[in-house]
Order: structure tokens, then sequence, then C-alpha cells
């Protein structure tokens, strides 16, 4: 199940690379390779399904306590040991704000707090640049990075790679006008997660968080094209040039999540879409609301 799920995931990716292809005339060249990752990196979840704890996972992003340069290609070399690969086609800064470095995922001081540590996102890029220059892997990104954070980047002196992309919370409520805007202008894909509402997970969700694919506007398009609320929710970022994820344990969900390709929301219904727009924020990730990296204070 586990493979299906992910080869389909993959499928969607690669579609809509061919249709990104088609609008944009030109082919977004990292989405290929982002692809290839997905799939190594499932391949690998599907081998070592006992060890892939979902913390484990995020190894193949660079997790917040690696961000400190020294530790950058170490953690890179570790993730690629695990997936029995030379190299990663895609390695992305998962988070701006660093956590204390250690064996800890979520080091925590007594009283359970989380511990955070301060590190220049200059000098961690730097270090992905060196991932890069050493082979271990192709494009480099970031993910959750302001528009602030991704200029600071962009001015660095004696900058080498620019980010691919920045993987940033973006559906119907939360539309990141103004960072796309400025990723556009940047040739930085903004690549959309919780794009249909997010998993609701009440450990990063608060339950009273509305829920996207119940709207009555996004039901009404649904209808009137004869299709789901969540498959508008994928569409409608296709159309403003975002590449989209979509995550699904299930079968008949995860079919429907492809079939985006065979229809188009039209100007009006692109427009009462933008209408919903509230910038709600599903994972706010509050604890982390004081430190100077946290991401979701600036406007964009
Ligand atoms: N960079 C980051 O910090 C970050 C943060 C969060 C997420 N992400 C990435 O983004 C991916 C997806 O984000 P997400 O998990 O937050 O949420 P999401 O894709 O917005 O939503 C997933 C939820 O929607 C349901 N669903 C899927 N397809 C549906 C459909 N057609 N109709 C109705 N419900 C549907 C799924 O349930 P079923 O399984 O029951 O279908 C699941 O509960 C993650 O896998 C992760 O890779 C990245
Ligand atoms: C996004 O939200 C803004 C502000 O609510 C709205 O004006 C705009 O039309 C929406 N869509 C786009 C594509 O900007």
């Amino acid at each position: 199940m586990m493979g299906t799920l992910c080869l389909c995931l993959d499928l969607a990716l690669l579609l809509q690379m061919k249709f990104l292809r088609a609008k944009l005339g030109r082919p977004p060249k990292w989405l290929l390779m982002w692809v290839s990752v997905t799939s190594m990196r499932h391949s690998s979840i599907k081998m070592k399904r006992r060890s892939a704890r979902p913390s484990e996972r995020r190894w193949r992003m660079l997790w917040s306590t690696f961000l400190r340069p020294e530790f950058v290609q170490p953690a890179l070399e570790k993730s690629l040991t695990k997936l029995g690969l030379d190299y990663v086609d895609l390695f992305i800064i998962h988070w701006p704000v660093a956590m204390k470095s250690g064996d800890e995922i979520l080091p925590k001081d007594a009283s359970g707090k989380i511990i955070f540590d301060t590190v220049d996102l200059r000098d961690t890029w730097e270090a992905l640049e060196k991932c890069k220059d050493a082979g271990l892997t192709k494009s480099i990104g970031v993910s959750n990075f302001n528009h602030k954070q991704l200029e600071m980047i962009l001015n660095k002196p004696g900058l080498k790679y620019k980010p691919v992309c920045n993987q940033v919370e973006c559906h119907p409520y939360l539309n990141q006008s103004k960072l796309l805007e400025f990723c556009k202008s940047k040739d930085i894909v903004l690549v959309a997660y919780s794009a249909l509402g997010s998993h609701r997970d009440p450990n990063w969700v608060e339950k009273d968080s509305p829920y996207l694919l119940e709207d009555p506007i996004l039901n009404a398009v649904a209808k009137k094209h004869k299709r789901s609320p969540g498959q508008i929710a994928l569409r409608y970022q296709v159309q403003r040039g975002v590449v989209v994820l979509a995550k699904s344990f299930n079968e008949k969900r995860i079919k429907e999540n492809f079939q985006i390709f065979e229809f188009e929301l039209t100007p009006e219904d692109m427009k009462a879409i933008d209408g919903l727009n509230r910038n709600f924020r599903y994972a706010k990730l509050l604890s982390a609301v004081d430190h100077p990296y946290y991401p979701f204070s600036e406007e964009y």
C-alpha cells in the first residue's frame, strides 16, 4: 500500500510538471528532481518500515537541529547512508528556526520547553551549497522562509546558488499571494503544503481551525464542475503556477487527487476562490514565536 501511495504521489507530481511545462512554456527543472527524491524517500521507508518514524524521515529535509554549518553535510551523508544512495536530487532547509543540536529531534528543557539555537541562515546556506558542490545533492532549496529570509539568502555576498524552491503552507484560506509574487519575480518555485487544509493533527493544528474542504464556495465550485472540493483546492494552485503537494492514505482519494488535469477552473471560479483568503494558517508553530527567525510574524 505504501508503495502504491507513493508512486501515486510521484505520478501526480510528474503530471503537474507536464502541466506546468505546457502552461509556463518552460520546464521547472527542479521538479523532476523532487519527484525522484520523493520516490527514493518512500522506497527507503518501505524497505525500512520499522525504523521509518516520522522523525527520521525529516532528515531527508535538513531538520532544525542540524542548521549549524558543521552539521549540514554530516546530516545529509547520514541520510544518504540510510537511503543507500550517493546523492539526492533536492535538499531543503525544513524550517528557519534552529533547535539545539544533538541527538534529540525535539530537544526540551526540564520544563518541557523546546531549546532553540540561533544560527545565521546564510552560514547554513553556504553549507548546503557545499553539499551541492560535493555532488551530494543536485539542487538546494528552503521551506517556511518568509520573503525577508529569502532576500537575506539572495543578497548574501558571494552567493553561489539560489534556492530553487520555497515550500510553504498555501491554500485558499492562506493564498500567499504576496510571497508567490515575490518568489515568481526571483524565479523561485513556490511549493504548497497543507493545500487541502492540512492533516489537522492535534499536535500541530488547533482543533477549532476551520475545515477548508467544507467551505461553501469551494463546494459550490466543486458541484458546478462535478468534482470534489479537494480537487478544486488542488486545481486552484496549479492554475496559479504553484506546485501543490497532496497527502492521502486513501486509495480513492489518491486517485481523485490525480484527476485535476482534466478540467479547468474559469476566471470567475478563480476569482471566487481568491475571495476566500483570510490569512489563516493551520500550522502556526507558536512555540517558536519569540525566536528571531520565527518566519510568520512578517506579513509575507
Ligand atoms: N515543509 C513543511 O514544514 C511541511 C509541513 C506540513 C506538511 N508538509 C508536506 O505537505 C504534505 C501534505 O500536507 P498535510 O499533510 O499538512 O496536509 P494536506 O495534504 O492538506 O491534507 C492531508 C489530509 O487531507 C486528506 N485528503 C487527501 N486528499 C483528499 C481529498 N481529495 N478529499 C478530501 N480529503 C483529502 C487526507 O486524509 P486521507 O489520508 O484520509 O485521505 C489527509 O488527512 C505532507 O506530506 C508533507 O510532505 C510540509
Ligand atoms: C489572495 O488574497 C488577497 C487578500 O485577501 C486577495 O485580494 C487576492 O485576490 C487573493 N488572490 C490572489 C491571487 O491574489
